[in-house]
C-alpha cells in the first residue's frame, strides 16, 4: 500500500463502530495520514445496539484509535444537512491542520423510513436523503476545493456511493436516486477539477457488514421477536452465502480501495465509480 505520510484526510459519518468511516480512518492513519473525523450527534434510539450505552463514543472513540497509530486526529461535530455547519466544519479543519488533502464523503441518511413504494414516500424523508446524501457532498466539495486550489498541490475527493448507484430496486427511491446522483456529481466535479490535479472518484460497495442502523431492520427484527443483532447476523450470513466470493463485504474491503484512491499512485484516476462487492454487480 502506498504511503500517505504528510497528508490530511477529513472523513464524514465516521463514528460507526463497524462503519466504513472508521475502517477508512484507521487504514489511512496506518498509512501515515493525519485525520479529521466528523459525525452528527444521534439520540441513543438512532444508534445501532452495539453503539448504545456509554462504551462507544462515536468519533471520539475512533479518534483514540487513530491516535494510537501515532497520528494527529481532530473531531468535529457537524450536521451535514445544515449549510453553515458544513462551511464551519471545513474552516475548523483547515484552521487545525492548515489543509485538507483528502476529502472523504461517507455519511448518509439513516435508512429505513424511506423503504416504502415511491408513492408512499414522505416528501420530508425524500428531502432528508437529498440533503445528506447529495447536497452535503456538493457543499463539502464547494468549501474544500478553494483551499486545495489555493495550495496548488492537487487533492483527492472520494465519495462513498453504492451498488444502489447503479441498480435500482423497489422501495429504495430516495436512497438510490441520491446515490445515482452522486455518480453524476462525481463525474462533473472530476472534469471541473481536473485542471487543478484534484481527482474525484466514487466507491460503490455492495451490502457491507457495518451494523448500520436501519429502522426497517429494527421493525423486521421486532416482527420476528429477535434482537436486532440476531436479525442482522442472519442477514449477514445469508448475504455471504449468495456472494460469489463467499462472504459479505467488510468495511475494511472498502477502506482498502479508498486508501488507494487517496494516494499519489492514483493520480491518473478520476471520475470513476469502482465496485467493492465480491462480484454481485459488474458495471
Ligand atoms: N452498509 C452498507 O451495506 C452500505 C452499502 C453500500 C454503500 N454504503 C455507503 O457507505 C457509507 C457508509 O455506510 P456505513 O454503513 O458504514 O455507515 P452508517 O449508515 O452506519 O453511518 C452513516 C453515518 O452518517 C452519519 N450521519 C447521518 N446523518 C447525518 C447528518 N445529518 N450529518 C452528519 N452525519 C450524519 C451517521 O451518524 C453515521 O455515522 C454510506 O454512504 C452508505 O450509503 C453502505
Amino acid at each position: 500500500m502506498p504511503s500517505l505520510e504528510g497528508k490530511v484526510a477529513l472523513i464524514t459519518g465516521a463514528g460507526g463502530r463497524k462503519g466504513i468511516g472508521r475502517a477508512t480512518a484507521l487504514k489511512l492513519a496506518a498509512l501515515g495520514a493525519d485525520i479529521a473525523l466528523t459525525d452528527v450527534t444521534r439520540p441513543q434510539s438512532d444508534l445501532p445496539p452495539q453503539e448504545r450505552g456509554d462504551k462507544w463514543q462515536g468519533i471520539e472513540s475512533v479518534a483514540e484509535e487513530v491516535r494510537a497509530h501515532g497520528r494527529k486526529c481532530q473531531t468535529v461535530a457537524c450536521d451535514l444537512s445544515v449549510n453553515a455547519e458544513v462551511r464551519d466544519l471545513i474552516d475548523t479543519v483547515i484552521g487545525e491542520f492548515g489543509k485538507i488533502d483528502i476529502m472523504i464523503n461517507n455519511a448518509r441518511a439513516i435508512i429505513g423510513k424511506d423503504r416504502v413504494p415511491v408513492w408512499e414516500l414522505d416528501e420530508a424523508e425524500w428531502q432528508h436523503f437529498l440533503d445528506i446524501n447529495l447536497t452535503a457532498v456538493y457543499l463539502t466539495i464547494k468549501y474544500t476545493v478553494p483551499h486545495m486550489m489555493e495550495r496548488g498541490q492537487g487533492g483527492r475527493i472520494i465519495n462513498t456511493a453504492s451498488d444502489a448507484s447503479k441498480r435500482g430496486k423497489a422501495t429504495s427511491s430516495a436512497y438510490s436516486a441520491t446515490k445515482f446522483g452522486l455518480l453524476g456529481l462525481t463525474q462533473c466535479a472530476a472534469l471541473d477539477l481536473a485542471p487543478h490535479q484534484i481527482t474525484v472518484n466514487s466507491v460503490c460497495p455492495g451490502s457491507v457488514n457495518t451494523d448500520r442502523m436501519s429502522y426497517q431492520e429494527q421493525i423486521a427484527a421486532d416482527r420476528q421477536g429477535v434482537p436486532l443483532e440476531t436479525y442482522r447476523a442472519q442477514l449477514v450470513e445469508q448475504l455471504g452465502q449468495v456472494n460469489p466470493l463467499g462472504r459479505i463485504v467488510e468495511s475494511e474491503d472498502v477502506a482498502n480501495l479508498i486508501a488507494f484512491l487517496s494516494s499519489d499512485e492514483a493520480e491518473m484516476i478520476t471520475g470513476q465509480a469502482y465496485n467493492v462487492n465480491g462480484g454481485t454487480l459488474f458495471h
